[in-house]
């Protein structure tokens, strides 16, 4: 029978119903005891509106006709709602408006357990007032209905978007590569970030900062004390002693576990000053984010400065359903050469786990102070593991990464496991370049990139492995494969063609993990970074 369950649509039942208005109704008391209005913003959005907002992504927005044919949008995002109503509602309003919320929000989400196409976001929003102790009124408003909610191993990570804003503006380069620079800071990608340095023309000073970015973050004092020696400017320097005054409030609670990150950019477009996130026991995703966005409501035509959070109640409800803090750092690795050689290297280090051999037909070894495990999958399978927080690193080959693009960031390119893609053919045969070709292929999508913008359209025939078979059996007119040594194509009476990209195995971790397991996660790149890995043949 056709399953009609639409992937992404979430139903409840009896209990789990009841656990998630408990945590909703916990939000919406604790705003409202200390004043909060509760709002409901509406269902159906413009498009448009939604459209101009960076990087919600539209394609993910799930968009509706309407009977004039208008598109619209189910609501994406709370904050922009709440700024609409705001400045109409309360247009002439010279008061501070202070504002609380429980919607569903129609936007995808992935955590380690679900991928959702909505969840139920509570949270506050307060128009008209901008200083340091109404930025922590509202963090401290966050820190209150988790504590109530009875969320446990809490970290805050505190940053100002405006820090980074300031300093780019500095750089004179085009909006293009300032954005491009963003992007690599947010996914932390800094592989491609020291290769797209390598050619940019801006200061040696500059570059050297902009490799730190994505690693600014950490114990308050010293990325303070690192981040001001950077400051170019009075705004970057401001925007640093809003977020000291910040901590020297917030830390009047000694027990509070604050960090700073400096490495948040603006990727709601919206924020302008503080930016914050919470994350909780051993959840792989922030549970709060948050910040302040002066500009917003002055879009609706109402100039009045906003600070305000969400909190997604799904995430929570699965930290309710099943937490225990798990402090082993989880190494997903390829199964084969790398890892192998990893092994030996990890062993080097000092790591050792019993259990393991080459031979052995496990996949998880736990080393013998209990504190490392490796999980050994399937190459393609690694950032999956990453992505979803089963793995807090992985180690995998950059082939994978390009082919697919997962959530995870790439801290270092290992530079192991070096070999190419390259398209192939069968020795002595002419290929007719002006028909349509065959390729049979791993990697698709890789071949397709390659072939469109040589502006060749091919039928790709994706194969699983031993795609020099592709060409043998005359299946296909190319292949496109990994070369290492070339030893596969000769015995297959196969020739190279042309080179497509070099590969090399990168180090990924889960982002949430970068964050929550932050020492053993260092320690461990430490380490990879100290060491020569030579991957046997
Ligand atoms: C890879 C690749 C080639 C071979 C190339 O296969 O797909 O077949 O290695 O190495 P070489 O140039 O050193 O000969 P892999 O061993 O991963 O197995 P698969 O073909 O099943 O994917």
């Amino acid at each position: 029978m056709k399953n009609y369950f639409i992937n992404g649509s979430k139903y409840l039942v009896d209990q789990q119903i009841s656990e998630i208005n408990k945590i909703g109704s916990t939000i919406i008391d604790c705003a409202k005891e200390e004043g909060y209005i509760q709002i409901s913003t509406p269902y159906f959005e413009n498009y448009e509106l939604f459209k101009n907002y960076g990087k919600l992504n539209t394609l993910t927005m799930t968009k509706l006709i309407d009977k004039d044919g208008e598109v619209l949008v189910l609501r994406p995002d709370a904050t922009i709602a709440a700024a609409k109503i705001v400045s109409s509602v309360y247009k002439n309003s010279k008061e501070v408006i202070k504002l609380c919320y429980l919607d569903t929000i129609f936007r995808e989400y992935k955590s380690p357990k679900n991928y959702g196409r909505d969840f139920l976001q509570g949270g506050i929003e307060i128009f008209g007032l901008d200083s340091p102790e109404e930025d922590c009124e509202v963090i401290e408003m966050a820190l209150k209905m988790l504590n109530q909610i009875g969320m446990v191993n809490i970290q805050l990570d505190i940053g100002n978007v405006a820090y980074q804003e300031e300093y780019f503006k500095t750089l004179n380069i085009s909006e293009n590569c300032k954005c491009k620079i963003k992007n690599l800071i947010d996914s932390k990608n800094l592989s491609d970030l020291n290769e797209f340095l390598k050619v940019l023309d801006i200061d040696s000073t500059d570059k050297y900062f902009i490799k730190l970015l994505p690693n600014l973050f950490g114990e308050f004092d010293k990325t303070y004390k690192l981040a001001k020696n950077y400051c170019k400017n009075s705004l970057m320097e401001s925007a640093l002693n809003r977020l000291k005054s910040i901590y020297t409030i917030l830390k009047r609670d000694t027990s509070l576990n604050l960090k700073l990150d400096l490495s948040f950019t603006n990727n709601l477009n919206y924020y302008t000053d503080l930016i914050f996130k919470v994350y909780a026991g051993s959840l792989h995703v922030p549970v709060v984010s948050g910040g302040r966005c002066n500009n917003l409501a002055g879009d609706f035509g109402m100039q009045r400065p906003c600070c305000g959070f969400g909190i997604n109640v799904n995430f929570i409800h699965e930290f309710w359903e099943e937490d225990s803090y798990d402090s082993i750092v989880h190494i997903a690795l390829a199964k084969g050469r790398v890892h192998k050689e990893a092994m030996k290297q990890f062993e080097k280090c000092g790591l050792s786990f019993p259990e393991y051999s080459e031979n052995s037909r496990k996949l998880l070894f736990l080393d013998s102070t209990g504190t490392v495990e490796i999980i050994l999958v399937k190459s393609p399978d690694v950032p999956i593991y990453v992505e979803n927080g089963a793995a807090d690193i992985g180690i995998v080959g950059n082939d994978i990464l390009l082919e697919t693009p997962y959530e995870v960031y790439e801290l270092m390119n290992l530079n192991i496991g070096k070999c190419r893609i390259s398209t192939a053919k069968l020795k002595n045969t002419t290929i007719n370049y002006n028909k349509k070709l065959s390729v049979a292929t791993k990697y698709p999508s890789i071949a397709n990139d390659f072939f469109n913008k040589k502006e060749m359209p091919i039928n790709v025939i994706k194969l699983n492995g031993s795609v020099e078979l592709g060409s043998l059996v005359k299946m296909s007119d190319l292949i496109v494969d990994i070369v290492e040594t070339g030893e596969t194509l000769k015995e297959n009476n196969l020739v190279e063609e042309e080179k497509i990209l070099d590969i090399s195995s990168r180090l990924i971790c889960n982002k949430v993990a970068l964050k929550t397991k932050n020492q053993q996660v260092k320690s461990i790149v430490n380490m990879l970074k100290n060491l020569e890995l030579k991957v046997e043949d």
